[in-house]
């Protein structure tokens, strides 16, 4: 078991909220990435969680138990440092065993506990070694290693790949989400990577300046961000984000900015400020326009970048930039114009004020207007 709740818990550092209200729920074998820029509160809400930095206020709820002024040892949570925190002066063994050691438990089941662990990790041929003579990655697992002896009730890590070079970051991306496979433990995981966000995570809890702004699946977070900060975070390129306006002409919901126009939907809705945002990927370089829904522009070619299988392509849009991500084609030059477009089903619209996500509610399932979705009204 190990299901953690976080009812609204916040941490003021001299008057400066570190994190701010957070309530989420961490289901029993998730693997939950914390995810959001440097400050946003990531390493606050984890230590918080680890019992290693008390609350403000809030608290913290593991398997229905009231842990939030539980000492750290008392709480059976492993954590897993940026740093490693391994002790130098002992053997890859002893510091895989410690955890156990501590506990007063027996020399021979730490032993046999410490071998399995190391066999699981293929770290077992190092055990006689002190961390100094470990590459990287090796202590990196004696870490993992160190947190799995103890059959804890969770995981705690912080960002624990951030010391690795690239292609080991990558390799032990694979491990580490075919370890929480295995164990079919919780995992809470700090990064402010969205690439190992979305690769590893069941869920992604995304924060901003110590506030939460959506929790869902990689897929829910991507596809349909909950504010405009969310959109703008993750993806690489970025989603483009213009400030637009919507209105009504004749029957029509139509969405309007310099250079860009758009039919979107049948209906009536008051003239509101927006943020349009539109992924790289979803934008189509393409003379003729063929749906009657969705918004198109004409832009001028600035720069291609040749990414190999694709291309990115950076358009000036008045004074404004965007970025369209395709299959290479090599046709595109600098300096060439060209006709944008997108498709309803990829448009994004943002309050321009609060940055929430707004969707269109037909009359068919309830009132016809352009509302934030109910589920993230909470944001
Ligand atoms: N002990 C402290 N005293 C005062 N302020 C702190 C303390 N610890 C953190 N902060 C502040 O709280 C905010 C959140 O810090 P935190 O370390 O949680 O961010 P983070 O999301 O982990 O960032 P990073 O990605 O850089 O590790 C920051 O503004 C930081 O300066
Ligand atoms: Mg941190």
């Amino acid at each position: 078991m190990g299901t953690i709740e976080i009812r609204s818990i916040s941490r003021v550092f001299a008057k400066n909220h570190a994190v701010n209200d957070v309530s989420l729920t961490v289901e029993d074998g998730d693997f939950l990435v914390l995810l959001g820029p440097s400050g946003c509160g990531k390493t606050t809400l984890l230590r918080m969680l680890a019992g290693l930095l008390e609350p403000t206020s809030g608290q913290i709820i593991l398997d229905g138990a009231d842990i939030t002024r539980e000492p750290s040892k008392k709480r059976d949570l492993a954590m897993v440092f940026q740093s490693y925190a391994l002790y130098p002066h002992l053997t890859v063994a002893s510091n895989l065993g410690f955890p156990l050691r501590v506990k007063g438990t027996p020399r021979a089941e730490v032993a046999t506990r410490v071998e399995e662990v190391a066999r699981m990790l293929e770290i077992d041929h190092l055990l006689a070694r002190r961390p100094k003579e470990l590459s990287g990655g090796q202590r990196q697992r004696v870490a993992v290693g160190r947190a799995l002896v103890r059959n804890p009730r969770a995981f705690l890590m912080d960002e624990p790949l951030s010391n690795l070079d690239a292609k080991l970051r990558t390799a032990t991306r694979q491990e580490l989400t075919a370890l929480h496979r295995r164990l079919g433990a919780t995992f809470v995981y700090v990064t402010h990577d969205q690439v190992e966000a979305m690769t590893m995570a069941t869920r992604i809890a995304v924060l901003n300046n110590g506030h939460l702004e959506q929790v869902g699946t990689p897929a829910d977070v991507y596809d349909r961000p909950a504010t405009a900060f969310v959109a703008g975070f993750l993806g690489s390129p970025a989603m483009n984000l213009l400030d637009a306006r919507v209105d009504t002409v004749d029957g029509t919901v139509v969405v309007e900015a310099d250079g860009i126009g758009g039919a979107l939907w049948d209906g009536d809705t008051d003239p509101t400020d927006v943020t349009l945002g539109i992924r790289p990927e979803h934008l189509r370089i393409d003379d003729r326009i063929t749906e009657t829904r969705g918004v198109h522009a004409n832009a001028t070619v600035v720069t291609v970048e040749n990414l190999g299988s694709e291309e990115i392509i950076y358009c000036t849009l008045g004074a404004r930039q965007v970025a369209v991500r395709m299959t290479r084609t090599d046709t595109i030059v600098v300096g060439q114009s060209v006709t944008l477009s997108a498709s309803l089903a990829h448009v994004h619209l943002f309050d321009r004020l609060t940055g929430v996500r707004l969707e269109w509610v037909d009359a068919a399932t309830g009132p016809s207007e352009l509302t934030a979705p109910v589920e993230f009204s909470a944001v």
